[in-house]
């Protein structure tokens, strides 16, 4: 038999070469290249011939589906991204930096599903049984009723799921598991994507829902959890800064619910606390307005978010002054900045322009673009915006302010937390009932001669 060709797959991405080269195009990261043995070396170039196969049964989209049921854990955040609760037989993938909490929050997950009867296996390839024991001591839940297991040899861990039957199967990680049928070191793009596809197909065969555990690698030597998104049905990230207390849960993928919901929990001593109110948390004190922050009324999934950006402008000292964001889209940023210039007239020249959104939340929502320029706007001029105010609205390259959805929402929250004036583009329809007074512009030059005094 020939001897299958080597292949070049990035590390990252999943992307395959016929040559190694120092930066992957498909995702721009460097040194991820590396050469592996293919998966499936079969015939490539025959064709599927003309021998007939068997016909399909095909129906209508008319059929009534009753949704799928789902269990609960009792950790509202958590189900909440999950589109409602834990769906049988599905394949959830978590990602997440090392270190960020996601064997955390996997226990407590565990822990919680198992004491609400969904019965629950918990493999660890990562960590020892005593070391996850001894965590579930620290986190109080070393009595609830689940099941553990430290195995990185797939085979053993499929036959041992199927002879248990559990509703739920916790894999941690995906990273070290190792299947004997690849001849390809574990974490590599070939092991990863075997071991994630016997699981999935696992669990629809014999509806054990799976959660694989997936670290996001900076480095080439080990397959990041990006390679194996498309097989699993639900892709949810776990991130957060590591300075700061707060982890953002945010599902980006979800056959069986809404993407882009967010659980937010806090990191404490007693493993990961549920934060109902994810506003109060991020807005921290305000007392006095501060020149430079902007409250932004933000919508994340399904619920009303608050937070503040805030913006530094300074006399750069280099030729090329710097942009530098946390929390925000710097192409987005270089797009505001670029409209202030061209439609108001207000350059950025020769000025370092720094961006942060305060309590480590990342802001994806063009919403957010009127809430960064007035930001910046109160940053060079050293002036305040009104107090208790917040701001919302997505600012088109003409220089003109267009809607926000979800504006109701939006306002109602910001005058739960007190908030007395909201800034926004103009057709946004006002509170019923509430006070709040709405301040609306048509453009960005309108904000920034009602506001600076200037444009
Ligand atoms: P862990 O869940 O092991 O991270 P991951 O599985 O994503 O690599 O979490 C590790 C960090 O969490 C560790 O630095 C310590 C911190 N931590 C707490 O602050 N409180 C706790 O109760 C626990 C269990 C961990
Ligand atoms: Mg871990």
């Amino acid at each position: 038999m020939a001897k299958s060709p080597l292949t070049f797959i990035c590390q990252s991405c999943g992307a395959t070469y016929s040559k190694w080269s120092g930066r992957c195009d498909a995702c721009g990261a460097w040194n991820t290249i590396v050469e592996e043995q293919p998966l499936s070396a079969g015939p490539a170039s025959k064709s599927l011939g003309t021998k007939r196969g068997k016909g399909m049964v095909l129906t209508d989209l008319s059929r009534e589906e009753a949704p799928p049921p789902r269990a609960a854990s009792g950790i509202v955040e958590l189900d909440r991204v999950l589109g409602g609760g834990l769906v049988p037989a599905s394949a959830i993938l978590v990602g997440g930096d090392p270190g960020i909490g996601k064997s955390t929050l996997l226990l407590q997950a565990a822990a919680s599903f198992a004491k609400s009867g969904t019965s629950c296996i918990y493999i660890s390839g990562e960590e020892a049984s005593a070391q996850v024991r001894m965590r579930a001591q620290r986190l109080g839940l070393a009595q609830a009723p689940v099941k553990l297991a430290t195995e990185t040899n797939l085979r053993d861990i499929l036959t041992t799921l199927e002879a248990e039957k559990p509703d739920l199967a916790i894999i941690d990680s995906i990273q070290t598991m190792w299947a004997d049928n690849v001849e390809a070191s574990p974490g590599s793009v070939s092991q990863v994507r075997a071991a994630a596809h016997e699981l999935t197909r696992f669990a629809k065969r014999h509806g054990v829902a799976v959660i694989l555990v997936g670290h996001v690698t900076k480095e080439g030597q080990i397959a990041g959890p990006r390679v194996v998104e498309h097989m699993v049905d639900t892709v949810l990230y776990f991130e957060g800064e590591r300075g700061h207390q707060f982890r953002i849960l945010r599902a980006v993928k979800n056959r069986f619910g809404p993407a882009d919901e967010i659980g937010v929990f806090e990191m404490t001593g007693d493993g990961l606390a549920e934060v109902a109110n994810p506003s109060a948390l991020f807005l921290g004190d305000r007392e006095q307005p501060q020149p430079g922050a902007a409250v932004f009324a933000g919508i994340e999934g399904s619920r009303p978010v608050l937070c503040e950006i805030q913006a530094l402008v300074a006399p750069s000292p280099h030729s090329q002054p710097r942009r530098s964001t946390v929390g925000l889209d710097s192409g987005r940023l270089a797009m505001i900045l670029a409209v202030l210039e061209a439609r108001c007239a207000i350059p950025f020249s020769g000025l370092d322009v720094y961006l942060n959104v305060a309590g480590g939340l990342r802001v994806r929502e063009p919403a957010a673009d009127l809430a960064v320029a007035a930001a910046l706007l109160s940053a060079r001029e050293d002036v305040a915006l009104p107090p208790q105010s917040v701001v919302f609205g997505e600012i088109s390259l003409s220089g003109s302010l267009r809607p926000a959805g979800q504006a109701e929402n939006r306002l109602k929250e910001a005058s739960k937390l007190g908030f007395s004036t909201a800034i926004a583009p103009a057709q946004t329809k006002a509170l019923a009932g509430e006070d709040m007074a709405l301040r609306q512009y048509a453009d960005l030059a309108g904000l920034v001669g009602d506001i600076f005094g200037a444009g």
